[in-house]
């Protein structure tokens, strides 16, 4: 008797195949049990328990504090409410530049204890054995490029990367790097839409981009800011597709005056 369970839907070959069939790739972020259950069921095609997890799940103003355990906490949450879709997971700021052992330690703690199908990791040449050792121990990586918020104090703006050659040079060399190191995707954040589209064309794998233009094989956004849990967040490349905040406002001020004028519960909410 075999004790496989039926294998995810979207796998990594999948996304390939979408990139050779022009078809674009869809991603959102996810942190927890109930949302992953909503946007897989609304057939997304990547999950991204991204490290934002710390702006948008605990308040910090960098993704810098997020810790490789709290990011275990949230990606196994969001797998337990996936059932097609694949699961991307960050490694956190401080579990992978020291040196490719530590990455790859940190990189099997994200599968064994998640159950999270691929990893993400920030950064191009500078990463790139870690990106090997992991990527042999047959765990499949997700480059990071441009706009990387783990460097956001080397940057020290949220701006446009890449806009200068030597930086957009440095960023299609790195492209390069990761494609051939076997990395299955990778995210281009905030550059040019002609950059990522020149990217886009010269390596064969899926780039996704945020604030990359349309030219990258797929987009991903925050799902706060789409969904507009945040209301402060309003960059340029940001479409908000909903008003959470207004829409719960209005659900829990209501809740309050029913509450308040013994309206709440009725009696066929009784027992
Ligand atoms: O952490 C995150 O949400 C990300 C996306 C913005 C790509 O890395």
């Amino acid at each position: 008797m075999s004790t496989h369970k039926e294998i995810k839907k979207i796998t990594t070959h999948t996304l390939q195949r979408m990139k050779m069939q022009g078809e674009k790739i869809a991603m959102l972020t996810a942190y927890d049990f109930s949302f992953a259950r909503i946007i897989d069921n609304a057939n997304i095609d990547v999950i991204l328990v991204g490290d934002s997890a710390s702006n948008v799940m605990a308040g910090h103003e960098t993704t810098l504090p997020v810790t490789l355990e709290q990011m275990i906490y949230h990606a196994s949450s969001v797998i337990r409410g996936v059932n097609r879709c694949l699961v991307v997971v960050d490694l956190p700021f401080g579990s992978y530049q020291s040196n490719s052992e530590v990455a790859l330690a940190s990189a099997i703690r994200m599968m064994k204890e998640t159950g999270a199908h691929a990893i993400k990791l920030e950064g191009g040449e500078e990463v790139l054995e870690s990106v090997k050792r992991i990527i042999s121990a047959g765990i499949p990586v997700m480059g990071h490029l441009g706009l990387t918020p783990q460097s956001i104090y080397k940057f020290g703006t949220y701006n446009v990367r890449a806009k200068e050659d030597a930086e957009a040079n440095k960023l299609r060399s790195d492209a390069k790097l990761l494609e051939e190191a076997g990395c299955f995707a990778v995210v281009l954040e905030k550059i040019p839409a002609l950059l990522a589209k020149e990217v886009t064309e010269n390596i064969s794998i899926p780039t996704i981009g945020i604030g990359a233009g349309k030219y990258c094989d797929g987009q991903v956004l925050v799902m706060h800011d789409m969904l507009g849990i945040n209301t402060e967040f309003k960059p340029r490349f940001l479409r908000q597709y909903l008003n959470m905040f207004g829409a719960v406002t209005g659900a829990v001020q209501q809740y309050v005056k029913d509450v308040k004028a013994n309206d709440f519960p009725s009696d066929a909410e009784s027992y």
